[in-house]
């Protein structure tokens, strides 16, 4: 893993690593015990998500962390909801097929559309250890497996192949001459 002396994240230590970055291609490794360091790490990666207007999910390797942690909120303007702080997770079941502009805080200002599984099931931990259970549709399900592949190395535009890929081919270029500066 490649990792870059300065921490330039504003609220905490860690920063979003952009494309281009290669910690984003890494494998991440399950979280044998969850204690306060892997707690905080989850509020700061919420932290980070909230910041961003667009933010509905965030993986630890995306802050530059192997970690098998995501946080989900597709519902982050409704005031009664609860961000999904998911440890361990694993796609149980996949169910129908979608396409849908998807976007990742990894990649600024860049969209497109992705073949997703339309519902999924998800086992995971939760902040307290607990195993937990999530079925997930529409922005939810697309998200579910959105963050569970960064925790693999895969990123969503590993899935526009074609005439949208060449159209993106310079924005990426881009990304990625930033993120070795
Ligand atoms: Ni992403």
């Amino acid at each position: 893993m490649v990792d870059k002396p300065p921490h330039d994240w504003a609220e905490g230590p860690y920063r979003i690593r952009p494309y281009g970055d290669l910690v984003l291609r890494e494998k991440a490794l399950p979280v044998q015990e969850i204690t306060d360091v892997e707690r905080k790490l989850a509020a700061d990666m919420l932290t980070m998500m909230y910041a961003s207007p667009i933010g509905v999910g965030l993986a630890a390797p995306q802050v530059g962390v192997l970690k098998r942690l995501i946080v989900i909120d597709v519902d982050r303007n409704d005031p009664e909801g609860s961000p999904l702080v998911l440890f361990n997770p694993k796609i149980q079941s996949m169910e129908g097929e979608t396409i849908k502009e998807e976007g990742c805080l990894s990649f600024p200002n860049i969209t497109a559309n992705v073949k997703r599984a339309a519902k999924v099931v998800v086992t995971a931990q939760n902040i307290d250890g607990e195993p937990i259970r999530v079925e997930g549709e529409a922005l939810l399900a697309r998200a579910l497996q959105h963050e569970i592949d960064h925790l693999d190395g895969i990123l969503f535009i590993d899935y526009v192949s074609g005439l949208k890929r060449q159209l993106l081919r310079g924005k990426l270029r881009k990304l990625q001459q930033q993120s070795q500066q």
